[in-house]
């Protein structure tokens, strides 16, 4: 697994520390609140658990799992949800945790999904984002860190659902996914 990858681009431990300023700030953020805490699968599910444990408000968490790339690497611009909400978001403040935003194309979708909903408020985190990739008109409240435009795998995120278990980010080598 570790042979597939060209660079390793965000080490184990700046993750660890981003995560944990990010904590810091939704903290303050929510502070006397109780949001909605939204993991958008499957990618988003390593950020997720190290993010709440650093968030030190009461949180309720749920999940949802959309699709929008199969196995190749760029945005359909088609979002099919796989698995919805569990519980109504009607009245919440909601915080949507997601992995990366490229197009941007998920979570504008999901954004107006859940204003249509009437959440009280809707913000986002993102630990990574690739803004040179960006389709339409979309920032995230929150973001860890910036990426360029090369697709990346590890700390949830996958190749054809691989690489999901790496501990860092890092840059496949191009034989990967052009063979
Ligand atoms: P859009 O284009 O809708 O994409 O903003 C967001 C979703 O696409 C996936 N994505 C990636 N997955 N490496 C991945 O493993 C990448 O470099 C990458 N770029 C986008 C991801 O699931 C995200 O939620
Ligand atoms: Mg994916």
């Amino acid at each position: 697994m570790q042979n597939d990858i060209l660079e390793v681009l965000i080490s184990e431990e700046d993750i660890r520390e981003k995560v944990g300023e990010l904590g810091t700030k939704l903290s303050a953020e929510y502070a006397g609140r109780n949001p909605l805490v939204i993991c958008v699968l499957k990618g988003a599910f390593i950020f997720m658990a190290d993010l709440v444990k650093t968030i030190t408000v009461p949180i309720e968490l749920d999940f949802m799992a959309v699709s929008s790339y199969g196995a190749a690497t760029k945005s359909t611009g088609i979002v099919k949800i796989i698995k919805d909400l569990d519980v109504p978001v009607e009245g919440r403040d909601v915080l949507i945790v997601e992995d990366i935003i490229d197009s941007g194309l998920t979570l504008s979708y999901l954004i107006e999904m859940l204003n249509n909903r009437n959440a009280k408020s809707t913000r986002v985190v993102t630990l990574f984002d690739k803004p040179v990739g960006r389709t339409v008109d979309l920032q995230a409240d929150y973001t860890g860190f910036i990426l360029p435009d090369a697709f990346v795998v590890g700390y949830g995120l996958d190749f054809a659902e691989k690489y999901r278990n790496l501990p860092y980010v890092g840059v496949l080598k191009p034989e990967i996914y052009t063979t």
